[in-house]
C-alpha cells in the first residue's frame, strides 16, 4: 500500500515537538542526543543533553575530558556504559575526522544501525533510514504484516522520499512516538490515509501469553539499580551504598569494573 509522503511531512511540520537535537546539523551534537535517546525518555533527556553540551561542546571537549567528569553529567539518564562508549566515539572521531556515512558511522563503538542512520541521515542528510522500535511499530501497523529484519528494513529504506530522508526519518519517529502508540494508538489524527490497521484492535502480541511470561523483577531487585546507585555515589563523592546486601553490592562492583566503569585499588573504589 503507497504512503502520501506529502501528507505524512506536511503533518510533521505543524505538529514537529521543537527538540533541542532538531535544531542542529553537528553531527556531534545530533550523536550525543541519539546516543542518550536509546533506552531514554525525551523529556528526561532533554536537561541532560543541554548540560553535557555546555560542559562538553565537541568532540575535542569530549575527548580530553576525564572519564569520572563525563559520568558525573550521564549518571542520572543510566545505562552508564553509553557515556563510556560515547567517549570513545568522540576520541575516534577527534583522531581521525567524522565517517562520511552511516556504513563509516557502524564502525565506531558502540553505534548501531539505528544510531548510524540517524546520525547519517541528520546530519549528513543521507538516503538512509532509521528504524528503532517505534518506526518498526508505524510499519508493521501501516502495512500490516511483521517482517524479519531485512524485509523490514528493504522496506523503510523504500518507503523513504528523495532528498527527505532527515525530515521522513524524524516524521516517522514522531508518528510512533505520539500517534502510533504501543499501546493506544490515535488512529483519527494519523496523516496516513491508507494504514491497514486504522481503526482496528490491537493484534495480541505473543510476548504478552501469560505462558511464556515471568513477571520482571522490581528496579529495586536488580543489578543494575545496584550498579546506577554505585556509579551515582561515587559520581557525587559519596560513601558507597549501604542497605543493599554486600553480596550485591560486590557483584555490581565486580561487573562495573570489568566494564570499566569503576576502578578498584584494595579496598578503594573510584570511577576511571
Ligand atoms: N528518539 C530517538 N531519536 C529521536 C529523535 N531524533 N527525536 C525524538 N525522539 C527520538
Amino acid at each position: 500500500m503507497p504512503v502520501d509522503h506529502d501528507a505524512v511531512l506536511s503533518w510533521y511540520a505543524a505538529v514537529r515537538r521543537d527538540l533541542p537535537w532538531r535544531r542542529t546539523r553537528d553531527p556531534y551534537r545530533i550523536l550525543v542526543s541519539e546516543v542518550m535517546l536509546q533506552q531514554t525518555q525525551v523529556a528526561r533527556v532533554v536537561p541532560y543533553y543541554e548540560a553535557f553540551l555546555e560542559r562538553f561542546p565537541d568532540e575535542l571537549a569530549l575527548g580530553d575530558a576525564p572519564t569520572a567528569d563525563v559520568l558525573r553529567l550521564w549518571s542520572g539518564l543510566g545505562y552508564n556504559r553509553r557515556a563510556l562508549a560515547l567517549q570513545a566515539c568522540a576520541r575516534a572521531v577527534a583522531r581521525d575526522g567524522w565517517p562520511a556515512d552511516a556504513e563509516g558511522l557502524r564502525a565506531l563503538p558502540g553505534i548501531g544501525p539505528y544510531t548510524a542512520a540517524a546520525v547519517a541521515s541528520f546530519a549528513f542528510g543521507e538516503h538512509v533510514a532509521a528504524v528503532d522500535t517505534n518506526v518498526r511499530r508505524v510499519i508493521e501497523r501501516v502495512d500490516r504484516e511483521h517482517r524479519t529484519t531485512a524485509p523490514l528494513f528493504a522496506r523503510a529504506a523504500a518507503l523513504l522520499p528523495a532528498g527527505r530522508a532527515a525530515d521522513w526519518n524524524q516524521a516517522m519517529m514522531e508518528l510512533g512516538a505520539t500517534i502510533c502508540t504501543a499501546r493506544s494508538p490515535s488512529c483519527d489524527d494519523c496523516p496516513v490515509a491508507t494504514c491497514r490497521s486504522r481503526g482496528l484492535p490491537l493484534p495480541v502480541a505473543p510476548s504478552s501469553s501469560p505462558r511464556h511470561s515471568r513477571p520482571a523483577p522490581r528496579f529495586e531487585e536488580t543489578d543494575r539499580f545496584v550498579r546506577g546507585r554505585i556509579v551515582a555515589a561515587l559520581a557525587a563523592d559519596e560513601e558507597l551504598p549501604t542497605g543493599i546486601g554486600e553480596d550485591r553490592v560486590e557483584r555490581a562492583l565486580a561487573g562495573l569494573e570489568r566494564d570499566g566503569l569503576v576502578v578498584r585499588e584494595g579496598a578503594a573504589v573510584r570511577l576511571p
